[in-house]
């Protein structure tokens, strides 16, 4: 094997969480995975260590200009057995893109996928088998100096943390309310709106509480100089099934490149279905739906899976997608994808790996 981790057990391991009541983000496994970053030795002493509290100065960079990215896949406990990854490659891939836009030295893509790999196996016990639970993964590195001007960091520590994970959404696949924000925007061209990064997701929370106060799931965000292009759904990229055509937006620099948008860019495809990344208005999605052709709406990410929108609501009007109901073709996506990802059907593209 290239890279071997020591691993240093825990002494006090914690009571395991109800499988059937699991909350998203909640609860944390026994041990987590390190890794530390200096100039003279580059990313090295890479480690499996009890869970646990880190010490920071309170001077440390990323707690104040938010110098760090994060990643999030799963693992999934197939019925044979196996427990399995989605394409971790490509979070490794887009963890670097990340790392790339914060100045954050570049990290092994293959020690990456290696370190998240031996760590599950560590704590193989946690990965849940109730029906639709999984293993969330957490990847993250972190600015380690302790200094409050601002310059990129020359320490980094990077961390893997684990967590069972039920739903992402309280209702599960029910469809969502979505609430189109035009006050808010989360992100412009040149921006790091296309990298996984704390500081986007801390930009968006004021609207997102705004809109759940309303009553709504999640906002769908526009682009943030016109305010008229769909950008995202939330924490999750957005499809829209117009007239028997899949849209999403492009990725021009302001969207996360989901890999389960990738997934689903490419299921379609393959099923023969049309298509297109392009870029598209919510006055046209109102206009499809006032048409009847609006079909479906779905959002897509690791944690949400694929989930169906049922209600979008743009300043003060509200439309119904499909009755709200779970549509034909978001319901096929959702039932390959997590086949795939639980070892329930077989996997013809080659995206999953045994742990
Ligand atoms: C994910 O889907 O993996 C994310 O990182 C979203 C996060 C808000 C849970």
């Amino acid at each position: 094997m290239e890279f071997s981790f020591p691993v240093t057990k825990t002494s006090r391991p914690k009571q395991k969480p109800d499988q059937n009541n699991l909350v998203f983000g909640m609860t944390f496994t026994d041990h987590m995975f390190e890794m530390t970053y200096d100039p003279e030795r580059g990313w090295h002493d890479g480690k499996i260590v009890p869970y646990g509290p880190l010490m920071l100065e309170p001077s440390t960079i990323v707690l104040h200009y938010a110098q760090m990215m994060f990643e999030g896949l799963k693992a999934y406990k197939a019925k044979d057995g196996r427990i399995l990854l989605f394409r971790p490659e490509k979070n490794a891939e887009r963890a670097n893109i990340s790392n790339e836009r914060m100045c954050i030295p570049l990290i092994d893509e293959k020690l990456m996928v290696e370190a998240i790999k031996q760590l599950v196996r560590v704590d193989r016990d946690w990965v849940p088998e109730a029906e639709g639970t999984s293993l969330y993964i957490r990847p993250f590195i972190i600015a380690t100096d302790p200094y409050i001007g601002l310059r990129p960091s020359k320490t980094f520590k990077f961390y893997i943390i684990l967590s069972p994970v039920g739903d992402y959404y309280k209702g599960g696949i029910t469809p969502t309310r979505i609430y189109v924000e035009d006050k808010y925007v989360r992100a412009v061209v040149g921006g790091t709106g296309f990298a996984k990064v704390g500081g986007n997701y801390a930009a968006s929370i004021k609207a997102q509480e705004e809109a759940g106060k309303k009553g709504f799931t999640q906002v769908l965000w526009l682009d943030g100089v016109e305010r008229k292009y769909v950008e995202e759904i939330g924490t999750s990229n957005a499809f829209f099934k117009i007239d028997g055509e899949v849209l999403t937006p492009p990725l021009t620099g302001t969207i996360l490149p989901g890999v389960t948008r990738d997934s689903v860019i490419h299921l379609l495809r393959h099923w023969g279905i049309k298509v297109a990344e392009k870029r598209f208005t919510i006055q046209e999605v109102y206009d499809a739906h006032a048409a009847g052709k609006l079909e479906e709406v779905f959002a897509t990410g690791t944690a949400a899976v694929i989930s169906p929108v049922g209600e979008l609501c743009w300043k003060g009007i509200t439309i119904n997608v499909n009755n709200n109901q779970m549509g034909q073709c978001s319901r096929r996506l959702y039932d390959t994808i997590t086949g795939i990802q639980y070892g329930k059907i077989s996997d013809e593209f080659g995206w999953t790996v045994a742990v």
